[in-house]
């Protein structure tokens, strides 16, 4: 079977789709599949470089990766691919969409609001927020352009920031919590992993450098582990999502809540995902083998 393993792409998580793709490449069962490594550097080669493959493997990240985009483009040219669809791709890649439906599932996310402009900013009265806030583009990834803000003075400057990538932002309630992730593979929760980062927040430093984030298992209390358990499933299940996916979360007096769930989570030497399969005794080669074989099904 051609398994064409989609990588780079046009987003700002170019360079981390590019590790994604080389793991991807590495550890793909070549006994079992030929994989072909497609990189991405215009959309158009989705039409060009997919032609005679049997699925696409996505290490994509981002916008016109796990935005939905190119998972259209895939069922338009009928090639089935791995992981959620076009619809819980999209939802997902939205943050204020996704928070919005996740609310109404009561499933608890911090507070939030968006902005799309500097002057919109500025009828905004700065009494209303409780800061500290985290600002972030509202369809990122790997927290770039994303910044805590501690002070109303601060405000701008990062909302200026964060719209160099993105035209809307949100500013969200910071909860100063332990942050925990969960992984999602074939509608189990894999161990959960608790994230402790050199940085003041897991920013894209602790993310992709090694050492930069004390990333452990995790054993909750039994009460905690069915509480987090339950609500990583909830939102899957709210938003769709097919395979596999990872939600992360903080975890505030006993309180969870959601920030966010990733529809194609990074799949690097230092990313969460194959860490929290690796603790569950599924490796690299077999992970990719199931998300192959579960998202052919
Ligand atoms: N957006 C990155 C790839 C992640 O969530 O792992
Ligand atoms: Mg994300």
């Amino acid at each position: 079977m051609k398994v064409g393993i989609l990588m780079g792409g046009v987003s700002s998580e170019r360079e981390v789709s590019l590790q994604t793709g080389k793991q991807m490449m590495v550890h793909l069962d070549q006994s079992k599949y030929s994989p072909i490594p497609i990189e991405i550097r215009d959309k158009r080669d989705m039409i060009t470089k997919t032609e005679g493959i049997d699925v696409a493997l996505l290490a994509l990240h981002g916008a016109f990766g796990e935005d939905g985009r190119v998972q259209a483009t895939l069922d338009t040219l009928g090639i089935p691919y791995t992981g959620s669809s076009v619809l819980s791709s999209s939802i997902c890649m939205d943050k204020d969409m996704s928070k919005k439906l996740l609310r109404q599932e009561g499933v608890r996310t911090p507070d939030w609001m968006n902005v799309s402009s500097l002057e919109e900013l500025a009828t905004v009265d700065f009494e209303t927020i409780a800061f500290p806030v985290v600002v972030k583009p509202n369809s990122g990834g790997s927290s770039i352009g994303t910044q805590i803000v501690r002070s109303a003075e601060l405000l701008e400057e990062a909302v200026a920031t964060a719209l160099k990538w993105d035209g809307h932002v949100m500013i969200e309630q910071y909860i100063e919590g332990e942050e925990l992730t969960c992984s999602i593979l074939d509608g189990e929760l894999l161990p959960i992993i608790s994230i402790k980062p050199n940085a003041e927040f897991f920013d894209y430093v602790s993310k992709y450098e090694a050492g930069e984030a004390e990333e452990q298992v995790i054993q909750l209390t039994d009460v905690l582990q069915n509480e987090v358990s339950d609500v990583a499933l909830k939102c899957c299940l709210a938003l769709k999502c097919s395979v596999y996916a990872r939600v992360d979360l903080m975890l505030k007096d006993g309180l969870v809540y959601v920030l966010e769930v990733n529809t194609l989570p990074g799949m690097t030497p230092t990313s969460l995902f194959p860490q929290s399969a690796r603790a569950a005794g599924i490796e690299y080669e077999e992970l990719l083998d199931r998300i192959i074989t579960a998202s052919l099904k």
